[in-house]
């Protein structure tokens, strides 16, 4: 079966229930870091409103405990009002309360989904609950489509369901770029979520000429080859699965890496080869040998996926390698796809287009739809 177009269906007068992506960064100050995810997500949302539909807006932000005030979508809904030009009422609990009290306002966003348990459990009682908001479903939260939670997967189940703009346009670039690749096809990949990408690389091994790793997986997986990394972000959960990993040829390892010491992470920094890092040291990007091959492997790839900053861009100085890559992959041939961790904001610090860059919304979720060509969200999406 084929995923229907949100275009071909009739919203007038109907209260559409959307899913959507805005699980933006946000400052340590408590502010909107990047904007990127919200905006894209407003296009189905006014395709529906200009033609006379209502919606009710499904989304999460981050993943709370339970519910937990600083984890609430209220800043977010604030600033799509804000982008739509129009009032946003938020729905403070989608089980408890009734839709009919709702009616007059054009614009619903439920408060974070993830507050709800039967979100993640993926609950049918939860997802019948949600379904009593609207008359159709429409999925356009390409970003968390990998994960089987009630307002991605179940929904589907209960109400007529169609592929939002956004999604559809996620999966038309990804299709064209990595169904027959051109080669060499190199992926890199770094960020924070370690135990969310360490399965897909396996799988992307498989497909691709080279496998680069920075970031928090680099730290996971120095470790797994019992390599000291002092006080870095690891998983050690992921060690097995890691060590699977470093029998392959393809994947490649920056062997030097900048650290720093101190109680707030901002000492003094050091390039060190990987086998020379400290108890007390913190690993805060890769150094300056290993971005100097990652240079040439870009420079000679013709299809680059890139997710995730190599470094901790949260810190001073952990954007480094990132943004001299990202400068060497405008300079490049090959096309390329990135996304994931504000890896998007950092390319818009240093220039805003190139026709050969797709900067996709999916972090986890372009990985995976990448290394196995669907995502749960879309194949249940087809069932209906
Ligand atoms: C993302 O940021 O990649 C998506 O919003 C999914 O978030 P998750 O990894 O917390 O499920």
């Amino acid at each position: 079966m084929t995923l229907r177009d949100i275009r071909s269906a009739k919203v007038k007068d109907k209260r559409v229930i959307i899913r959507v992506d805005m699980n933006v960064p946000f400052s340590a100050r408590g502010r909107i870091a990047d904007t990127f995810r919200i905006k894209e997500s407003l296009a189905t949302i006014r395709w529906i409103l200009s033609r006379g539909g209502k919606v009710f807006v499904l989304l999460h932000r981050s993943r709370p405990r339970g519910f937990e005030r600083k984890y609430s979508i209220a800043p977010i809904a604030a600033r799509a009002a804000g982008l739509l030009r129009q009032p946003v009422k938020i729905v403070r609990n989608p089980i408890k309360e009734d839709p009919h009290a709702y009616r007059n306002y054009a614009v619903l966003f439920c408060e974070n989904i993830r507050f709800f348990a039967g979100e993640e459990a993926n609950t049918a009682s939860f997802s019948r609950a949600l379904a009593r908001w609207g008359e159709l479903f429409v999925n356009d939260a390409f970003a968390v489509s990998h994960r089987r939670s009630a307002s991605v997967v179940g929904l589907p189940k209960f109400l007529p369901s169609y592929g939002g703009l956004l999604l559809l346009r996620e999966v038309r670039a990804l299709t064209a770029v990595f169904t027959r690749p051109r080669r060499p096809l190199l992926v890199i990949l770094g960020g924070a979520k370690i135990s969310t990408k360490i399965p897909y690389i396996a799988g992307l091994l498989k497909k691709a000429d080279r496998v680069v790793l920075g970031g928090a997986l680099l730290n996971t997986v120095l470790a797994a080859k019992r390599l000291e990394v002092g006080r870095s972000l690891i998983e050690p959960a992921m060690f097995r699965e890691s060590r699977k990993l470093l029998r392959q040829q393809k994947l490649f390892l920056p062997g030097d890496v900048v650290v720093t010491k101190g109680p707030q992470r901002a000492g003094k920094r050091r390039t060190v080869a990987v086998g020379r890092i400290e108890e007390k040291d913190y690993i805060l990007d890769i150094g300056s040998r290993g971005s100097g091959a990652i240079q040439r492997l870009i420079k000679s790839a013709r299809t680059i996926l890139w997710n995730g900053p190599l470094g901790n861009v949260d810190l001073p100085g952990g954007e480094g390698a990132t943004l001299i890559l990202l400068r060497a992959l405008l300079r490049a041939r090959g096309n390329a796809v990135i996304g994931g961790g504000d890896l998007g904001a950092l390319l818009k610090k240093i220039r805003t287009r190139s026709r050969r860059i797709y900067v996709s919304t999916g972090g986890g979720a372009t990985l995976e739809f990448v290394a196995r060509g669907t995502l749960p969200g879309i194949e249940a999406l087809k069932k209906t």
